[in-house]
């Protein structure tokens, strides 16, 4: 690949800071503004846990979506602003015989690939929020939406082996291709991220938070890569040397601290993530309790895909999982519901007590079938952990009712009913405290298992 310039585009970055301001203060405009609109076409729903009963617009997801890829593309060519600068100085250096450089065009399909993406899951978000697509529809379609990214990765030379951790080295050896295999991984990641946020969802502000929160987490982490003037690297030396560096498949070795290509990664992670940022920000204002616009699916959608795109074109998809913990760990909690061994009701929000104002548990009840044995070990195992609460027929010991299987419940259990604004609060204290722990293993723990 040729090289223009030593230096990153560094002008881009101040460009970028600027279109995430732009996008803060259009979501905050256009949101309020755009809400009457989608009244008036049907898009909108009843906030589950209120006293009152107006309609609330709902899928302004879409709104934000527009903003965030409009200002995406309209910043592409900003990001190859190094480029045309030295395209300027061009004549003067083949007059002095300078290998003249060419247009980056891997760079470029690396933006449009992720463009593209963020479309389709904008397309998938939006029939869902007017059609309710089953489960069984819109679970493949982020598949097909990440295969540009997969073929870009792949033209760049896609590495696809994993570094062993230590301790297991004896056994498999330092290196093990994963091969196709990798691609399967990186698939479903698009799947994860899209739906492991819709999921975590049904109280104000929730949706939108957590996406806020993973951005600038993401964020933090690609500040760590950036060549700091005066060679500051305060971070770094609070949270230990990172080891290595993800190449591929890779946690370490294969590409020198601060090279080029590495800080380019990250600065394409920065692109895509600060006006994330600005987007949320904006919308969060709106939707925070009580909330006056819902994202809908199509936020959730779009939120969770610009986020696969950064982990797999940026080569980060396993320390972008370590953001995930609060989704991870509500997605493995809520499979029994999610593949029918435990009833799953249309919603799982938590139940609303309009005398006292507080949420509390929700519940699933086996009406038409008694659990089958294999539902009644995961629920008596879920309950001696703390996550669910059962209600038994006293004569039998039968389950006849469990809370529904999500973190939102989980949360309620340990720490007593409580308002909408501090479940969110709460929902969001663990979204922080998973970040920090993030980076703790990731920084602090990886150089235990990994070597440098
Ligand atoms: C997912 C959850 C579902 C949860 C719903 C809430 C699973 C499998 N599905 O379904 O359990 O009830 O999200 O978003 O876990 N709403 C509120 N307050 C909010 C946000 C949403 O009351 O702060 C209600 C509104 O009525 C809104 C509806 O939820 O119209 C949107 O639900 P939707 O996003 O369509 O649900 P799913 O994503 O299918
Ligand atoms: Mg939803």
């Amino acid at each position: 690949r040729p090289l223009i310039d030593p230096t990153p585009p560094m002008p881009a970055l101040h460009a970028c800071v600027g279109f995430s301001i732009l996008a803060f203060l259009a979501a905050l405009h256009l949101v309020p503004a755009l809400g009457g609109i989608f009244v008036q076409a049907n898009l909108k729903g009843r906030d589950l846990l209120k006293t009152y009963d107006d309609p609330v617009p709902e899928s302004l997801g879409l709104v934000c979506a527009s903003i965030y890829i409009l200002l995406l593309i309209v910043f592409i060519p900003f990001a190859f602003s190094d480029f045309f600068a030295h395209q300027q100085q061009q004549p003067r250096k083949i007059r002095e015989g300078i290998v003249v450089s060419e247009f980056p065009h891997q760079q470029l399909s690396v933006y449009l690939s992720s463009i593209l993406s963020l479309l389709i899951a904008t397309m998938l978000g939006f029939l869902d929020d007017v059609f309710d697509i089953r489960w069984r529809h819109k679970i493949p379609i982020p598949i097909i939406a990440a295969i540009p990214l997969l073929l870009v990765y792949y033209s760049e030379g896609g590495k696809t082996d994993v570094v062993v951790p230590i301790p297991l080295r004896w056994l498999l050896g330092s290196l093990i291709n994963l091969g196709p295999l990798y691609y399967v991984y990186m698939s479903l990641l698009s799947t994860f991220c899209t739906n492991s946020i819709n999921i975590l969802a049904g109280i104000n502000g929730s949706e939108v938070s957590q996406a806020l929160i993973i951005a600038l987490s993401v964020i933090l982490n690609d500040l760590l890569y950036l060549p700091w003037p005066f060679g500051f690297r305060i971070p770094l030396y609070l949270l230990g040397r990172p080891t290595g560096v993800e190449v591929g498949g890779v946690w370490s070795a294969g590409m020198a601290y601060g090279s080029r290509e590495l800080v380019e990664r990250h600065l394409f992670s920065l692109y895509f993530m600060l006006p994330l940022v600005g987007v949320c920000a904006g919308f969060l204002y709106h939707n925070w309790y009580p909330a006056r616009a819902f994202p809908g699916d199509t936020l959730c959608y779009v939120t969770g895909m610009a986020f696969a795109v950064v982990g797999i074109q940026a080569h980060f998809s396993k320390t972008l999982l370590l953001f995930f913990l609060p989704q991870i760990f509500n997605f493995l909690l809520s499979c029994p519901q999610l593949f029918g061994l435990v009833p799953c009701p249309r919603h799982r929000v938590p139940r609303f007590d309009p005398g006292s104002g507080l949420l509390h548990t929700s519940h699933a009840a086996f009406k038409d079938h008694p659990p089958s044995r294999l539902a009644t070990l995961a629920l008596r195992a879920l309950a001696i952990l703390g996550f669910v609460q059962l209600t038994e027929e006293p004569s039998t010991g039968r389950i006849v009712e469990t809370t529904n299987l999500t973190l939102l419940n989980v949360l309620l259990l340990r720490f007593g009913p409580m308002k909408e604004d501090s479940l969110v609060k709460m929902l969001i204290g663990s979204q922080v405290a998973g970040s920090a722990l993030a980076f703790v293993v990731r920084y602090g723990l990886a150089g235990l298992v990994y070597d440098g």
